[in-house]
């Protein structure tokens, strides 16, 4: 007993020592600057641990590795403030060229959306929520299959928040949605195009009209799906209109810095006209222009123009391309799922995530296991299971790969329980 509390003490010291010394280097303001090469000697050394998209097992991150045309571009216009339209001119132009293209992409008139570059998701989520605060609607439907931004942009605005319950197919209860606004009046309703857990799609426009018999709105989080539910359309997938062909749709989130294909940070925020987005429009005095858009300040050009860029290059025809791939690669990795019987898939795959669930052994011991042996996909909540985004980064051989470890992985853990 002696010798282990001897030990333990040693290493208490030890640590606390070596904590002092690391906070002394690294956590106190200079207060002489170092040689520039070795400033960036160290950053090397830092950056080559940290793990790269195309290179190691990260199979379960809604980023990827992106389009080196928008690392290009993004380089060009880094510098460029977005916050300050009238000196940045070009940059204003082309978000407004953006705006439009992701507007026209989900089905709404190009020469009418107006929208932003956010730094991601979550931004475009408290903005859209903010709008429809300042119209009016303060009262938010939130389903339980929404991201948890979603949940936090509602708290953060103080809004009224009611929860709408899942029907056995993951996707919002339209059934709960009608009981819920028959109880507490007229609200917005979100909705998601490519839910966060699952990758499923909710009946966007069965919730549309629910909405417009119930004076509601709908904002739709197609942060993940909104360059993808399109192109799956366009081959043919059996999903549903998720933008502002459906009438009580007044917002859409759709990220660039996700399947987009853009570095992070690139979120983005459509509205369905100028006049919803105006409360984004607020007074600044001291900036030439005189009004400030957004909900916080100073962006980078670079987000923009990295976007602009990559849909410019890619078009319509080279996304369909890499998520026909990317879809083509989930419903490989869920076919396996379906032939291994250590696995049980969660749900039919309706974009490129997919949920695996382990039978008999928790999911997140499998994810320990997993990510001991640095394989890195993330968990799904909504069912304990094992959640990989197959996103363009990720090949048909490494799936094959991963597909493999997983069925050992719960195989050990199965016997292990036994
Ligand atoms: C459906 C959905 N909405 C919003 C977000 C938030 O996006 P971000 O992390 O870019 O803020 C995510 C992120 O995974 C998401 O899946």
């Amino acid at each position: 007993m002696g010798k282990y509390c001897l030990r333990a003490i040693v290493i208490f010291v030890v640590s606390w020592l070596v904590r002092g010394v690391l906070v002394v280097l690294y956590s106190r303001f200079p207060r002489s600057g170092v040689d520039w090469r070795e400033v960036l000697r160290e950053l090397q050394s830092r950056a080559r641990i940290v793990p790269v998209h195309l290179l190691e097992n990260i199979i379960g991150s809604m980023t990827t590795y992106p389009h080196p045309l928008g690392v290009e571009a993004f380089r060009l216009f880094w510098h460029a403030n977005a916050n300050d339209p009238l000196v940045f001119r070009e940059i204003a132009k082309l978000e407004s060229e953006v705006v439009s293209m992701l507007g026209d992409l989900l089905g709404g008139d190009p020469a009418r959306v107006e929208g932003m570059i956010t730094s991601g998701g979550s931004e475009a989520n408290v903005s859209a929520l903010y709008l429809a605060r300042e119209h009016g609607y303060d009262t938010v439907y939130i389903p339980l299959n929404v991201h948890e931004s979603v949940v936090k942009a509602a708290r953060f605005l103080r809004m009224n928040t009611v929860r709408v319950g899942l029907g056995s197919n993951y996707k919002i209860s339209l059934e709960d949605l009608v009981e819920k606004l028959e109880k507490h009046g007229r609200g917005v309703i979100v909705a998601t195009a490519g839910s966060t857990g699952l990758g499923l799609v909710d009946p966007i426009p069965e919730v549309s009209k629910i909405a417009l018999e119930y004076e509601s709105i709908v904002h739709v989080d197609a942060a993940y799906g909104g360059f993808i539910v399109p192109f799956l359309k366009a081959m043919g997938a059996p999903l549903p209109d998720i933008g502002f062909t459906n009438e009580a749709v007044v917002s859409v989130t759709i990220d660039p810095h996700k399947m987009g294909l853009a570095p992070i940070p690139a979120g983005g925020l459509v509205a369905r006209s100028r006049e919803w987005f105006e409360p984004l429009l607020f007074d600044s005095s001291y900036l030439p222009m005189g009004y400030q858009k957004g909900l916080f300040g100073t962006r980078t050009g670079g987000s923009i123009a990295a976007t602009w860029a990559v849909i410019k290059s890619l078009g319509f025809d080279g996304y369909l391309n890499i998520v026909s791939e990317c879809m083509s690669n989930a419903v490989f990795l869920a076919g396996f799922a379906d032939y291994s019987p250590r696995l049980e898939l969660a749900t039919r795959p309706e974009t490129p995530i997919v949920c695996i669930k382990p039978k008999g052994v928790e999911a997140k011991r499998v994810l320990g296991e997993l990510w001991r042996r640095k394989w890195y996909p993330y968990h799904c909540g909504i069912v304990d299971g094992v959640r990989v985004v197959v996103m363009p980064h990720i090949t048909r051989e490494k799936l094959q790969e991963f597909a493999q470890v997983l069925d050992e992985v719960v195989g050990s853990l199965q016997a292990s329980n036994t």
